[in-house]
């Protein structure tokens, strides 16, 4: 598999906030399933040509992204892929941005993090990919709950008719998925009356977790 034609996947959805969400979401297994595979892959949800997929779209579905899928020039060993881990963390906000306890004013700071039990899992939240590197996850842990909001960044991809958001959302569920699966915890997710009503957020999940 060479680079000339590239090799991609995608996926079709209905064009809705859930819908984006739910891409995210099972997008990201299958670009991590890949990684895992040996491929490397990218994220693609501005820059391809559309046009050539329209035939295949039902009504009011969207293709939110694709992933070009090839094998790396300099085939990565899991050493190296971890390093390059290490490098991305640099590029993310720090913890206490991103992450909150109980309520939108007590960020998880070094000291409460060290106490937090999510805070492994949020780890995996903050090295996720998002459009333009814009992190708009925001999670606050409440006991055995862990919500998940939109933090919108203000003008971005006016251009798109989908919610390209949303579909980092998705992606963050993925990763917090991922660890707690991978821990053999149990859980559930879904929405929650619950869940603080803050101002400039959009509430989107919540995990439910059996502790
Ligand atoms: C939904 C989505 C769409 C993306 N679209 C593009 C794109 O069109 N072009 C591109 O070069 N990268 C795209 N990316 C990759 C992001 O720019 C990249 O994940 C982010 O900058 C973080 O990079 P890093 O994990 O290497 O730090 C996209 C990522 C996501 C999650």
């Amino acid at each position: 598999m060479g680079k000339n034609p590239p090799t991609f996947v995608g996926g079709a959805v209905v064009n809705s906030f859930q819908g984006m969400v739910d891409f995210g979401y099972l997008f990201e297994y299958i670009i991590l399933q890949l990684t895992k595979e040996g491929f490397g892959t990218v994220w693609l949800g501005a820059t391809f040509e559309r046009k050539a997929f329209n035939d295949f779209l039902k009504e009011g579905e969207v293709i939110p992204a694709v992933s070009v899928v090839g094998y790396t020039a300099d085939h990565k060993s899991l050493v190296e892929t971890f390093t390059r881990m290490g490098v991305k963390a640099n590029r993310r906000k720090p913890f206490s941005d991103l992450f909150f306890e109980k309520n939108i004013s007590t960020p998880l700071n070094a000291e409460r993090m060290l106490l937090n039990r999510f805070s492994k899992y949020l780890e995996l939240v903050r090295l996720a990919p998002s459009g333009t590197n814009q992190q708009p996850w925001r999670v606050i842990t409440h006991g055995n709950l862990v919500h998940f909001y939109l933090k919108r960044t203000p003008n971005y991809a006016k251009n798109l008719n989908w919610d390209i958001q949303a579909v980092d959302l998705g992606i963050a569920i993925s990763h917090f998925e991922i660890g707690l699966k991978e821990d053999r915890i149990k859980y559930a997710i879904h929405l929650n009356s619950k869940a603080e009503v803050i101002p400039g957020l959009e509430y989107v999940t919540t995990f439910e977790v059996e502790l």
